[in-house]
């Protein structure tokens, strides 16, 4: 979809840059840099609303005016950042009830960003004002291509407890239940003397005792803080495409409480997203073997269920840190391109660097851009200096390809949310969707991350010959048909503990675990128990095989029907012997469950009984490389990323065309330390 929109003919280069940052008279400069770098497109003021508006109505383009006239001189399309996630001074100052305020009631003040709510009919109305202004301007300005609504929607925080949110939030909850007696059934009130008798009582969830407010209540409020992000987006959105022709619409995500696939269909043209794969929390991996900055290979493929093919509107080009301190290494010789390429192999269109140079001033004075303060020549610039040229070689053909896979892992809103409280399972839904990611990747099997909801038919997840949909708590009679639908025309499905227990509202149905699915996999649980962090971890045989821990949640499965086959047992504690795996065929598929959460060491074991079609009889790859695969009508593109430091061994098992080189290639080669490789058949 994106390639229509944005009308490029290849895969295309960019920067952000701030010219209020920087005197004048650097500007031209680093233009013409950025062109002879081979950039295409340039990013811009996404938090310069005192610039343009620096009085309550009374606006000043010169500035923006003149840099992207200089822009346009050096033939760069500019993309323009509405700047809502950075309200003025004056605004705040005049209006404080445009101000976010925390679940404990403080309200955040000016110093940072994000500091306001999306239900403000104040911050509405000005933030529409200043967009309308600017688009007004730029509409039909030659240079300006497309639009970046506000940035980073829920970065840095994603729930919203100002007085017009917890006014906004009453309205929506009457709304969706029409009648108290519905909200006070579907919130459980009737537990602890909630009840509801009024409307007026009606708000989102307040500081409790212990800090623990009702489980369902706090579901849908992250329903609503959803809704009112996409409503706010929406504003601006309807406001660009009402005054603009040819300007597309974007933002650049992924953060809480945010339904991305409802913003991708419903307000934006594209997805954008800010890849950072050295980012702290990711690189800290101390699982066993990490995948570190491979593993925002994950969040790439979650971008790219949003809706297709997307763009990256920031890639990391340096070493990251805030105010106080640098947090993360430099990125070695060659990761720069080698990130650059991870971005483009899952799906991206075009990567814009973030940011042309270092801030000198400000919280990111540590987040280092391509240049350095002093603008003098560095690595960084070289080594980008060449990923343009081999993108000028190869981003022609890649360009609308598009990534295959034949295997999925399902997630859903419903049950990421309501596990964010009731975390001591939500938990399980991250940890086993990184096991199974870990596993495809280093059995070289490309996967999507796939999203389920009540729109998902059986097509749609036909084309999948495995799903993975490891703690789905929430699943409803419908979701249970869906998937047994989907095994009968012959898929293989695996679940883990603790799947089908609760409905939409997160309240757990009175039926044996695994709700709707047990008919699906043939068991149900007999017993279940938690493991304590201070127990001994029970330990699990599969296929007869070694044992393995199996850490988290131990349920003891019980079969109902004699085609149940019993694939694995706990081997210790009061539940040894009894079944923890079982396989159930299904019309012409299978259904597997297995009663615990996964590790990467179980995931491995299922996913040689799952028996996924790979590339093996192209490759013999190392498990540092990265394989994925872009498709188009006339050629399969192989990308192979090297994310070790050192020099891996592999073996071309036909005979390739290097697309970078032009050259045939087959039998033993090496890839050197971060290298890259691009292969197809001739
Ligand atoms: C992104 C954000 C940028 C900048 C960058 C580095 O999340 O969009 O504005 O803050 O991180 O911290």
């Amino acid at each position: 979809m994106i390639n229509k929109i944005i009308n490029e003919e290849k895969i295309t280069l960019g920067v952000c840059y701030y010219p209020e940052h920087w005197p004048e008279d650097l500007w031209e400069d680093d233009f013409k840099r950025m062109k002879e770098l081979g950039f295409t497109y340039v990013r811009m003021s996404e938090f310069a609303w005192t610039i343009f508006e620096p009085k309550e109505g009374h606006f000043e383009f010169d500035l923006f005016d003149k840099a992207i006239a200089l822009a346009g001189k050096y033939n760069l399309k500019v993309i323009l950042g509405t700047p809502t996630a950075t309200p003025p001074v004056w605004l705040t100052e005049k209006y404080p009830e445009v101000l976010n305020v925390s679940h404990n009631g403080v309200q955040f003040k000016h110093g940072s960003r994000r500091h306001y709510n999306y239900n403000s009919k104040k911050y509405q109305e000005l933030s529409a004002t200043i967009v309308t202004e600017m688009v007004t301007h730029y509409r039909d300005n030659p240079y300006v291509v497309g639009w970046q609504i506000d940035n980073e929607l829920n970065c840095e925080i994603s729930e919203f407890y100002a007085e017009a949110d917890h006014m906004a939030f009453k309205n929506w909850a009457k709304e969706k239940y029409q009648s108290l007696d519905a909200l006070n059934e579907a919130w459980g009130t009737v537990f602890w003397n909630q009840t509801y008798t009024s409307w007026d009582q009606v708000s989102l969830t307040l500081p409790t005792v212990n800090d623990t407010s009702n489980p369902h209540q706090a579901l849908d409020e992250k329903r609503f803080f959803s809704d009112s992000t996409i409503n706010f987006a929406k504003i601006q959105a309807d406001i660009i495409r009402k005054l603009t022709k040819d300007q597309w619409v974007t933002t650049n995500g992924m953060f809480g409480h945010l339904d991305n696939h409802q913003l991708t269909e419903d307000i934006i043209d594209f997805y954008a997203y800010d890849s950072y794969p050295n980012f702290s929390k990711v690189i800290k991996d101390t699982s066993s073997k990490p995948l570190r900055d491979r593993k925002w290979s994950l969040n790439l493929s979650t971008v790219r269920g949003f809706g297709g093919n997307f763009a990256i509107f920031e890639q990391q080009s340096g070493p990251g840190g805030w105010v106080n301190r640098l947090e993360q290494p430099a990125p070695k010789p060659g990761q720069v391109k080698l990130w650059s390429y991870q971005s483009i192999a899952h799906g991206s269109e075009m990567v814009l660097y973030f940011r042309w140079r270092t801030a000198t001033k400000g919280t990111e004075m540590y987040w280092h851009g391509i240049n350095d303060y002093h603008n003098l020549p560095n690595r960084r610039i070289a080594e980008i200096e060449t990923f343009s040229k081999e993108i000028e070689k190869v981003g022609p053909a890649l360009y609308g390809s598009t990534y295959q896979a034949k295997v999925a892992i399902l997630t859903d809103y419903q049950n990421s949310w309501d596990g964010e409280m009731d975390k001591w399972y939500g938990n399980f839904i991250g940890q086993s969707k990184e096991a199974w990611f870990k596993a495809f990747q280093y059995n070289h099997i490309p996967v999507d991350l796939t999203n389920i909801n009540k729109k998902t038919t059986v097509d749609h997840l036909s084309k999948y010959d495995i799903l993975i949909y490891p703690h789905a708590a929430i699943l409803t009679k419908e979701t249970a048909k869906l998937l047994t639908n989907y095994v009968e025309q012959g898929g293989k499905i695996v679940f883990g503990c603790r799947t089908g227990y609760k409905d939409l509202t997160g309240q757990p149905y009175q039926k044996a675990f695994p709700g709707y699915i047990a008919d699906l996999v043939g068991i149900t649980v007999s017993d279940f128990t938690l493991v304590g962090a201070y127990e001994a971890a029970p330990k699990v045989s599969l296929f007869n095989k070694d044992e393995q821990e199996a850490l988290g949640f131990n349920e003891i499965l019980h079969a109902d029907n004699d085609d149940v086959e019993i694939l694995g047992h706990f081997t210790n504690d009061y539940y040894a012997g009894e079944p923890a795996l079982t396989k159930r065929n299904h019309g012409k598929g299978t259904a597997y469950y297995f009663g615990g959460v996964f590790s990467y060491e179980i995931a491995e074991k299922i996913l040689a009984d799952l028996k996924p079609d790979d590339y093996s009889e192209y490759f013999d790859l190392p498990e540092s490389v990265e394989l994925a695969v872009r498709k188009n009508d006339e050629k399969t593109f192989f990308i192979l990323l090297n994310y070790a430091s050192d020099a891996q061994p592999m073996k071309l098992k036909q005979p390739m065309i290097d697309c970078l080189t032009d050259e045939e290639v087959t039998g033993s080669l090496t890839l050197t330390a971060y290298d890259v490789k691009i292969y197809s058949f001739s």
